[in-house]
């Protein structure tokens, strides 16, 4: 029993399946030595997988900025899932999948080809977020964004966002909102979202944040409900007079931010609870996952 996780499920590793609790790589993995690899984590809902194509591109995406040839072509990603997700625990899923550059003697340059990427992969039973969470909203706090470069690529090198995240749970939030030189970034593991005279605003896509793969799919659902979307630098006093705050992640869906460092959001009836705007996308959010568990496979 490893903790925290329930039973042992059968995971993936370097081409075998095999009991988590037999998982096991080198100490000398350049993940476990220097968090060299990239990561990905995809919801399934109905035994489906959300949006894979999205996934498995950020993936391939990941992999060439930290120049880590892929591990397999697409079709065996695709295959992969595919077995994780019959051999996983339910309708509802989450795909956690982790390629790093392999085990090597420990040295920061790079090791010759002959070195394979460790490829790791695990589906857990997924608890969509709860009605309650949902109803009422999250709390948030907002902290400087102290991490890299390069947000953009998603590594497993996440200590500023596991510090980020720990501040905020210390002050009983769930979720840290970064502003680097005064402009909104996002989440420690999650894109945000702000309301405006009933437009949708986000952060410019760049080095500066990851580009979730609801980002794109927010956009995508606001165009259909004739919600107009801006994406520019978002100055942090903005953020704390939003009419609504919003944080998107592949295991927290969509959910409403109602308190910011302990101040409610939004004005009059909506004050410290989930707006208009947000209940729109929630919906049509929803919808796409019914959609999906009706399809045909
Ligand atoms: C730093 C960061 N930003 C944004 C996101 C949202 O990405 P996605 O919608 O693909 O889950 C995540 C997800 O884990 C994240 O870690």
């Amino acid at each position: 029993m490893i903790d925290g996780i329930h039973g042992n499920p059968t995971v993936y590793l370097n081409g075998s399946w095999l009991p988590l609790s037999d998982a096991k790589v080198s100490v000398l993995d350049r993940g476990f030595i220097f968090g060299d690899g990239v990561y990905e984590v995809l919801p399934v809902y109905g035994g489906k997988p959300f949006r894979f194509q999205s996934h498995l591109s950020r993936l391939l995406r990941s992999l060439a900025a930290i120049r880590i040839q892929a591990p397999m072509p697409e079709h065996q990603w695709a295959s992969l899932f595919t077995e994780l997700i019959a051999r996983g625990e339910g309708e509802d899923q989450f795909i956690y999948l982790q390629v790093t550059r392999g085990v090597a003697k420990r040295d920061h340059a790079f090791p010759g080809p002959e070195v394979r990427p460790t490829v790791f992969a695990m589906s857990s039973p997924f608890q969509r977020p709860a009605q309650t969470v949902r109803d009422s909203g999250v709390a948030v706090v907002s902290l400087p964004d102290e991490r890299w470069l390069h947000c953009d690529i998603k590594s497993i090198a996440l200590l500023g966002n596991v510090l980020a995240r720990q501040a905020a749970v210390d002050r009983g939030a769930i979720e840290a909102v970064m502003f680097r030189d005064g402009f909104l970034t996002e989440g420690s593991a999650s894109n945000i979202w702000m309301v405006k005279d009933g437009a949708l605003h986000a952060p410019l896509k760049n080095h500066l944040i990851l580009e979730g793969i609801r980002y794109g799919l927010l956009q995508e659902l606001a165009e259909r409900l004739q919600i107009p979307v801006q994406i520019r630098r978002i100055r942090q006093q903005e953020v704390a007079q939003a009419d609504e705050l919003m944080m998107t992640s592949a295991t927290k869906e969509v959910l409403p931010i109602v308190r910011l460092d302990d101040q409610p959001i939004g004005h009059l009836q909506h004050r410290g609870s989930p707006g208009p705007v947000y209940k729109k996308i929630r919906q049509a959010y929803d919808a796409l996952i019914d959609e999906l568990r009706l399809a045909r496979s």
